[in-house]
């Protein structure tokens, strides 16, 4: 059987990583991402399929030995790709075994979110069926499976985290803030890299992982040098020396010394091309009737969207260029520290750029409290073209969960998409503002949503 040779001292079993949690901790330089870089190495070298969610856009240098499709919307991407392709290309991944990297890099908190969340969501699924071995990489796995707050995205790591190993999933997952990731999932990691750390706090996680008195825990990790590590699995605890990764290691710690641009593989012709096709929603060609109705409503966009043009620019000249939340409350009075309210001023400048109609359906769905609409019934009451809807989704509102109501019961009401939202997009504040700031902050942003959506101009006629 194969081995994967991490280090001079260590040498693991490629059975004993099947459906395996494998946790690397540690202080930031001490090694962690080279040595999960060694563990994808190793994999790779095996021929075993694995996606990494690369926050940093650290992991491209892969391509220099293997054959490793980047995609994403950060700069070394082989493919930029947003939300709709993250199911098609999982699913390609898992079925034709092709490595791929999701750099998320490049993309805002909610956006990245929502893609790790579509793109698992179909690795779990569908590995139900096909049963394969298959290993999922996190980096600044805190941000993804926090420990104290609830998250979708949260539910479907821990999932494959503590329960893929029936489905052959497993999972690396990596992070420097020991304390901040969700326990259940540490303590129940088969295979731990322990790096060194320093902090007190750091150091009580490694006390309750590892079968030693604390004294030796603390003596022992304070003497770990860069790369070093305690190996803790089910069968032993060790020193070990994990070995410098063999390819291109993005996030190297730099220096003076010149850094030469690795020459990178290419992913084959065939698996960009039906990448490409789910980037493109992957249509067939059209018949003669529906070329000539696509022709008529291509034309009857291009004046919708003429009129838009011409709405915007009506609307940006009456318009006042202050900060995104006019009437934005002083912060001693929201009650919400600094930094989320520059989340919410992000939200709000990101809605403020929407397209005039789009933010006409903001107006709408935030008036209204929606129920459960179509896309043609949205476009009607908005006055535009439900192909001009489709073409541009209104993405930062699919975000926000106004229009995923469309496929929930009737009756939930905006408040209750606000909150499940919050819990997503903040999930990071959450546990330091406690259910009384989460409450603020909820009310925060309806406020200023709604003084979005009362700014808009043209929008009384609407019944
Ligand atoms: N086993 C090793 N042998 C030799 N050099 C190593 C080893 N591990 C890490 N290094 C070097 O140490 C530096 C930091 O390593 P690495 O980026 O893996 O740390 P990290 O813990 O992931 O840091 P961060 O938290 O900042 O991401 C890099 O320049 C890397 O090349
Ligand atoms: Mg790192």
């Amino acid at each position: 059987m194969r081995a994967l040779n991490l280090g001079p001292d260590l040498s693991l079993p490629l059975s004993e990583v099947i459906g395996q949690c494998v946790a690397i901790l540690g202080i930031r330089g001490s090694g962690k991402s080279n040595t999960a870089g060694v563990i994808f190495e190793e994999l790779l070298s095996a021929r075993y399929p694995l996606s990494i969610v690369d926050i940093d856009g650290e992991y491209f240098g892969l391509k220099e030995k293997y054959e490793v499709l980047v995609v994403g919307s950060g700069e070394n991407v082989d493919i930029g790709l947003g939300l709709d392709a993250a199911p098609g290309v999982a699913e390609l991944s898992l079925r034709e075994g092709v490595p791929v990297i999701l750099d998320v890099s490049d993309m805002l908190a909610e956006e990245r979110e929502l893609f790790v969340l579509e793109y698992l969501t179909r690795i779990w699924s569908l590995a139900g069926k096909l049963r394969k071995p298959y290993m999922i990489g996190i980096e600044e796995c805190h941000e993804f499976i926090p420990q104290g707050v609830r998250t979708d995205l949260k539910e479907v790591i821990s999932r494959i985290a503590l329960r893929g190993r029936k489905r052959g999933l497993g999972a690396v997952i990596v992070s420097q803030r020991s304390a901040k990731v969700e326990k259940d999932v540490l303590t129940q990691a088969g295979m731990l890299f322990l790096h060194r750390v320093v902090h007190e706090v750091d150091m009580r996680v490694y006390s309750e992982l590892l079968p030693w008195p604390k004294g030796e825990v603390k003596e022992t990790v304070a003497g770990l040098g860069v790369g070093e590590c305690i190996y803790l699995s089910r069968e032993e605890v060790r020193k070990v020396r994990i070995r410098p990764r063999a390819t291109f290691h993005g996030g190297f710690t730099p220096s003076f010394k010149p850094v030469e641009t690795p020459k990178l593989r290419q992913v084959r012709g065939e698996i960009l091309a039906a990448i490409r096709r789910f980037g493109d929603g992957a249509t067939p060609a059209p018949g003669p009737a529906l070329r000539n109705r696509l022709e008529e409503l291509e034309t009857q966009l291009a004046l919708k969207e003429a009129r838009l043009r011409e709405l915007e620019r009506r609307l940006k000249e009456g318009e006042d260029e202050s900060p995104a939340c006019q009437e934005a409350q002083p912060e001693d009075e929201t009650g919400l520290p600094p930094e989320v309210l520059r989340q919410v001023d992000r939200l709000l400048r990101r809605l403020k750029r929407l397209p005039v109609h789009q933010r006409r359906l903001l107006a709408f769905l935030v008036a209204r409290e929606p129920r459960a609409y179509t896309t043609a019934e949205l476009a009607a009451w908005i006055d535009c073209a439900e192909a001009a809807l489709l073409a541009e989704p209104p993405n930062p509102l699919v975000e926000l969960g106004l229009l995923s109501c469309e496929r929930l019961a009737r009756g939930i009401t905006y408040r209750a998409r606000l909150k499940h939202y919050v819990a997503h997009a903040f999930s990071g504040f959450l546990p330091e503002l406690g259910p009384e700031g989460e409450h603020l902050l909820i009310s925060h942003l309806r406020r200023c949503l709604s003084r979005i959506s009362t700014t808009e101009r043209n929008f009384s006629h609407i019944p």
